[in-house]
């Protein structure tokens, strides 16, 4: 049987908009952020169609020149791609300046998800010269202590996202969503908002299912997205034994096993790499079997391995804030 790469395969968010199923990462170190101009032109001309940014990662002006030359040169028009940004928490207060910050930095007039990147408030620091937009990413006291601000909910953010969302005349974002949110966090967005969240992008992959999570999202009709599906830098959820073996069974390269897994169970994944040749032979689609994808279900079920445990994310249910 023909399977569709997995860059044609699109999932439909709670608000009727149609999301691309596979995305491209661009969490780049920050000594590569240029780098990730040509991983996005390698990406969309291999047939990816969507995009997932943030204003915290100093990537979002390379992929806008990026966009820009694809759509010069033809390759695309701005609705063929989907692209989603985040606001961090510094600007937890003032959603529609991040918002606008982002829109110049990407040279677009709106973005097609647009994410509460944390439930959290940072204090907002000047850094002329090494901050984003004039802000220090991270605000800190001392080395691993965020400097948090005070009297401050995270809810206030979703609320503004939900403002932005909801006015007529607005149109800089065609769906909204969240990040890093337990079931908890979610149950308070549903009670006190109007709007639900579409997607919640989270950390996932078989060493970390997150199975209670996407059960609860799944009743709620909120789609999760997979971050971090290889582990993250040096990618060590490739080295699992069972991966290996399916990759061998399927004649794919393990990057393909590990998307498939997420693409199978209805969840959109986000890998980077700035590897052109990579980016673009890793987009065959595994049909894994319900008893293939429960194995590698097992494996974090298990033993979990958090590779995303920020030390600043340790109020958040589930995090310990260790790395
Ligand atoms: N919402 C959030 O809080 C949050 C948090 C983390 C990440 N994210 C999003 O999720 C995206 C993906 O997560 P991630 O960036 O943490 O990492 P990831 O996609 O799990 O892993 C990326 C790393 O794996 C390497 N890699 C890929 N295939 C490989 C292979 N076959 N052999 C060896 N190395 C390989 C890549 O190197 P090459 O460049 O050499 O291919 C890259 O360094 C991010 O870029 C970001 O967009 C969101």
């Amino acid at each position: 049987m023909l399977h569709p790469k997995t860059t044609e395969i699109t999932f439909k968010l709670n608000n009727g908009v149609q999301i691309p199923a596979l995305g491209l990462g661009t969490a780049s170190p920050k000594e590569r952020a240029q780098e990730t101009k040509q991983a996005v032109k390698a990406a969309i001309k291999a047939g990816y169609r969507h995009i997932d940014t943030a204003w915290f990662y100093r990537t979002e002006p390379y992929i806008g020149e990026a966009i820009k030359e694809l759509i010069e040169d033809g390759v695309i028009r701005r609705e063929d791609i989907f692209v989603t940004s985040k606001v961090w928490p510094v600007y937890w207060d003032n959603v529609s300046k991040s918002l606008d910050e982002t829109l110049t930095d990407l040279g677009l007039d709106y973005v097609d998800l647009y994410l509460q990147h944390w439930p959290l408030c940072f204090q907002k620091v000047e850094d002329v010269k090494d901050g984003i937009h004039g802000i220090k990413g991270l605000p800190k006291k001392g080395e691993r202590e965020a400097l948090f601000a005070e009297n401050a909910d995270w809810m206030e953010t979703y609320k503004q996202l939900e403002k932005i969302y909801l006015d007529p005349n607005d149109k800089r974002v065609r769906a909204i969503g969240v990040s890093n949110f337990p079931i908890e966090y979610l149950q308070r967005v549903l009670k006190e908002c109007e709007v639900k969240p579409t997607v919640n992008q989270v950390e996932i992959h078989p060493h970390l299912p997150q199975w209670e999570l996407k059960e609860f999202c799944a009743e709620n009709n909120i789609l999760l997205t997979a971050y971090s599906p290889l582990g993250s830098t040096g990618a060590p959820v490739i080295k699992l034994p069972l991966v290996k073996e399916l990759s061998e069974k399927y004649h794919m390269t393990v990057n393909d096993i590990l998307i498939s897994y997420h693409i199978r169970k209805g969840t959109v994944v986000i890998p980077r790499s700035l590897n052109p040749v990579r980016i673009a032979s890793c987009i065959e689609f595994a049909p894994l079997t319900e008893e293939e994808i429960t194995l590698l279900d097992n494996i974090g079920k298990k033993e979990p391995i958090r590779y995303i445990d920020e030390f600043f994310a340790s109020s958040i249910p589930g995090f310990t804030g260790e790395k």
